[in-house]
């Protein structure tokens, strides 16, 4: 068996399976379970300082969707669908939150996991004062600064560019002496460079990349699915979440990858492409806390057969191997696929 554990910023975890944040975590028996399951750590569902934020949570609502886009029962998801979504912030109040959190973490603390406080931002201000407050009982925090959701509601913000990042990582750095996680959108121009704002200003990892907005319409009622604009990810949007992390890796001190994970191998995919840690929210939601333990299980086989004995031995491998276009050289003869057909 390898040794999955992982470190950044002077965090260590058994192993590099998070349990993302989402409504899965944003209760106690939620977050309980995750890490019940296993999970290397747990990042609660995020709060933030304006009270329509968590209204927003009133108005959420959530479709599974096929690889057609037509809606899936819940009850029959295999955990590869398409989730499409409104979601809305935790409702509480912050003493109650950090409450739940301290409880939590001492329940992780028993197997070496950890539970990770979350901000997805309305204002620095805010984000740093939530973060100190969590910070007292968390051993990180991870501040969200690209929720899609941001283009549609008003009471959170999507941040696109570097500038922006680093004043939010600048504020909420100087708040709190715990590792900082700063998550980045999967629609803005320049990652790379978003990426590089965050760890310039004291980010210990960078979390890539936020789900995109989507819009689908429904072609019997010609209505838009959940009535409106929302946020949605999938296992299509793997392949752009290991584009932006092979394209950081190196850049900044760690990596960790999200949207589009669903099993230990996409897992495997996020580590080879230079993440040290992947957070799965989708799955969690779709087939609840099991699912993960059934990730780490077939991440730990796969290594196995590869006789991988630690991590350190998959992070960024195939990112290493990777060309530049100018690096290849001419194929002879052309590759012509849709001749043959
Ligand atoms: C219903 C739902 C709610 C989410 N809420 C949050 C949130 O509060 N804070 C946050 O940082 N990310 C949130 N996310 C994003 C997830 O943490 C995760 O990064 C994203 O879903 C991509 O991973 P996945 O492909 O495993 O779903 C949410 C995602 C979903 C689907």
């Amino acid at each position: 068996m390898a040794d999955l554990s992982t470190a950044f910023g002077g965090l260590r975890l058994p192993n590099p399976v998070i349990a993302a944040s989402c409504e899965y975590t944003m209760t106690e028996p939620g977050i309980l379970a995750c890490i019940d399951a296993g999970a290397g750590a747990v990042v609660a569902k995020s709060i933030n300082e304006s009270p329509a934020a968590a209204k927003q949570l009133d108005i959420a609502d959530y479709l599974l969707l096929d690889q057609d886009l037509h809606a899936v029962p819940w009850t029959s998801a295999h955990g590869t669908e398409t989730l499409f979504n409104r979601s809305g912030l935790a409702q509480t109040t912050l003493e109650e939150w950090v409450a739940m959190l301290e409880r939590c973490q001492r329940h992780a603390s028993a197997t070496g996991s950890a539970v990770i406080g979350s901000v997805t931002v309305a204002s620095a201000e805010g984000a740093a004062r939530l973060a100190a407050a969590m910070a007292e009982v968390v051993p990180a925090i991870e501040v969200n600064v690209g929720a899609p959701h941001g283009r549609e509601a008003a009471a959170v913000r999507q941040i696109t560019e570097a500038e922006g990042v680093a004043h939010y990582t600048r504020t909420v750095r100087a708040a709190i002496d715990c590792p900082l996680i700063v998550k980045l959108p999967g629609q803005a121009g320049d990652i790379v460079g978003m990426a590089r704002a965050a760890a310039g200003n004291g980010a210990d990892a960078v979390c890539l990349t936020g789900r995109f907005n989507g819009f689908v319409p429904n072609l019997d009622t010609w209505d838009p699915e959940l009535g409106s604009w929302g946020a949605i990810g999938g296992p299509w949007a793997l392949p752009i979440s290991l584009y932006w992390i092979s394209k950081c890796f190196g850049t900044v001190p760690a990596l960790i990858g999200t949207n589009g994970a669903r099993d230990g191998l996409d897992v495997a995919r996020f580590l080879l492409s230079g993440a040290q840690a992947v957070e799965m929210a989708s799955l969690l939601l779709s087939n609840g806390a099991a699912a993960l333990a059934r990730t780490i299980s077939q991440l730990d086989a796969y290594l196995d057969q590869h006789g991988v004995t630690r991590l350190d031995e998959v992070i960024g491998a195939a990112v290493r191997r990777a060309k530049e276009y100018h690096e290849i050289d001419p194929i002879v003869p052309p590759v012509r696929p849709w001749l043959d057909n």
